[in-house]
């Protein structure tokens, strides 16, 4: 897997004896050609790295949030004396951390999940927030791999399976069990072995053999730039294919099954995910290929009904026309950059959670898994 933490806390003497330290980011936008960090020491910092992508996908956004509201309490901290009037100051820098983090980027629920989580602490020293901040991290690793291990007895036969289709990656590489994937919801996006790679890295674990096919994922390239990457590293045979690929991809027998993350799952199992998800599962469907998502409960939204109440981030145009700095479009055209779009629930085939996997995939089987 890869050797490279998203999200870290860098420890650092505090004042009087409290927490010091800032927050450290890998900065994924940089990837997969410089492996640069953002040292972050101000809570707008932290805002700021969310909002650009810098850290993204659903679980780290959450433990970077988590992190972030510690980063605010530091700061609140420096210069009190211990005791209730350092706490009380404490808990509304807390509070004021998590009302704007929220504002970062409207999706993923993991984020409201974390800060809300932080900021129930109510007035604690920074010591308290820190350990908090880690127990959210650690149990994300928790979670991811706990998805692996559920989603075996579901993923193994698909990958092991005669016949059928075999992933050959292209002229002279060998023909192996296809696994599909969009964006990027892997160890970079979450936490320990992500969530759709985990049963993946748990197959290279136990010498199952299979092709990744990396949908590119416009117009922020997360499956290039690091799905593939990380796959990669893992040493993971992977065929990077563009993502209006797919559909020849599947129809040529090329993958056995997809795995994708999510951002939210209502409570009747509809999910968002990064923008294209929905058009894969359409496709999936017609080619009878089975459709996972793969996320923790931490992911799920249970107060809504179904997935027609997820806000879906709209982002900016110029991601669009010239995203990577050289335009490809005229300029003024308009444009329409929904950054998530929501699969229904008939389309997918199974949920796999850290608590078991939930098929068939409706209000039923959720609260059932889920309870
Ligand atoms: O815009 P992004 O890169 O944050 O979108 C990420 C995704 O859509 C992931 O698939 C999702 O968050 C799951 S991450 C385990």
């Amino acid at each position: 897997m890869l050797d490279l933490m998203n999200v870290a806390w860098i420890e650092g003497a505090g004042p009087g004896g409290g927490v010091g330290g800032h927050l450290r980011i890998l900065d994924q936008t940089r990837l997969p050609n410089r492996v640069e960090y953002l040292e972050c020491t101000e809570v707008e910092q932290v805002w700021q790295a969310i909002k650009r992508l810098s850290v993204r996908g659903a679980p780290a956004i959450g433990i970077a949030a988590g992190y972030g509201c510690v980063v605010a309490a530091v700061a609140a901290e420096r210069g009190l004396a211990p005791g209730a009037e350092a706490e009380a100051a404490v808990a509304q820098a807390v509070a004021r951390a998590a009302d704007y983090l929220a504002t970062s980027r409207p999706t993923a629920v993991n984020l409201f999940w974390a800060l809300e989580r932080m900021r129930k602490l109510g007035p604690v020293g920074t010591a308290r927030l820190l350990a908090e901040a880690r127990a959210i991290q650690a149990e994300e690793v928790e979670r991811c791999r706990q998805i692996g291990l559920h989603a075996w007895p579901v993923v193994e036969p698909l990958l092991r399976g005669g016949g059928g289709a075999t992933g050959a990656g292209g002229p002279g590489l060998p023909g192996l069990p296809g696994v599909l994937t969009h964006c990027n919801a892997g160890a970079l996006a979450a936490a320990g072995p992500g969530t759709a790679t985990a049963p993946l890295y748990l197959a290279q674990e136990r010498g199952v053999r299979f092709r990744a096919f990396v949908d590119e994922t416009r117009p922020l390239l997360q499956g290039a730039r690091l799905t593939a990457f990380e796959l990669s590293a893992a040493g993971v045979p992977v065929t990077l294919i563009c993502d209006n690929m797919a559909a020849q991809v599947m129809h040529a027998g090329r993958v056995r099954l997809v795995i994708v993350g999510a951002d939210r799952i209502a409570a009747n199992g509809d999910t968002a995910n990064k923008i294209g998800t929905y058009g894969l599962a359409i496709l999936a469907r017609y080619h009878q290929v089975p459709f996972f998502v793969a996320a923790p409960s931490t992911s799920f939204d249970l107060t809504l009904p179904d997935g027609r109440g997820i806000p879906i981030e709209e982002r900016g145009g110029e991601e669009i026309t010239e995203g990577f700095g050289w335009r490809t479009a005229p300029v003024g055209i308009g444009t329409y950059s929904p950054a998530f779009d929501v699969t229904p629930h008939e389309l997918i085939t199974g949920i796999l959670t850290e608590r078991g996997v939930i098929a068939p995939v409706d209000a039923v089987q959720v609260a059932k898994v889920l309870r």
